[in-house]
């Protein structure tokens, strides 16, 4: 079984989809940490719940982003974590991670990229007006919401307000990234 680590930032909701997946039995894999950059941020009293170990950090108190991806790198290595999983991980990661773990990173973004990447995704689409926006899952690089998509759903926006837009959105996320999770851990399983 394919283990993984969560990077999250804020409310957490999509990690809580993920962990709630596990626990039905929809998801094959096991989450062996919660990383947050943010140690005021709700995700981390969703991870109590769940029972899933946790690691946050202020990324001021260190030098540069390859001192703190190192503190990270050692502990998933630790861990044993096959893949991170980013979930509303509102920070670029860098060379330390993406030489460690070479497409075994996957973020959620909440558009159809590569239309409106980077952070208020659902506020650019109903600022440009456009009747769909989407979700996107993708492998992650080095550039903002860039790499190769693996998945993508459409989700009609037209007429909604940003609490409605965004409330279609992510009931959207939290069925399609569980999903999507399992098949990229099932094929890596085969393949490997
Ligand atoms: C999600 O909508 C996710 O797609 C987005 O942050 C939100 C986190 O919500 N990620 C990005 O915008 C990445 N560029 P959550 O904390 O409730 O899962």
């Amino acid at each position: 079984m394919k283990k993984f680590a969560i990077f999250a930032s804020g409310s957490g909701s999509n990690a809580e989809a993920i962990w709630q997946a596990i626990d039905r039995g929809d998801l094959s894999g096991e989450c062996v940490l919660l990383v947050t950059d943010k140690p005021e941020a709700k995700v981390l009293e969703r991870a109590d719940r769940f029972n899933i170990p946790t690691f946050s950090f202020e990324p001021k108190t260190y030098a540069s982003k390859a001192e703190f991806e190192q503190e990270i790198l050692v502990l998933l290595q630790a861990l044993g974590a096959d893949y991170i999983v980013l979930a509303g991980y509102m920070r670029l990661i860098g060379d330390v991670l993406l030489t460690a773990y070479p497409k075994q990173i996957i973020n959620i973004h909440p558009s159809l990229l590569p239309a409106f990447p980077g952070k208020d995704a659902i506020g650019q689409a109903l600022a440009a007006n456009v009747p769909t926006s989407g979700v996107t899952v993708h492998y992650v690089d080095a550039g903002m919401d860039t790499g190769p998509i693996i998945a993508q759903q459409d989700v009609a926006i037209a007429g909604c307000d940003a609490a409605e837009a965004a409330r279609r959105i992510q009931a959207v996320e939290h069925q399609l990234y569980p999903r999507v999770l399992q098949q990229v851990f099932i094929q890596q399983e085969v393949f490997k």
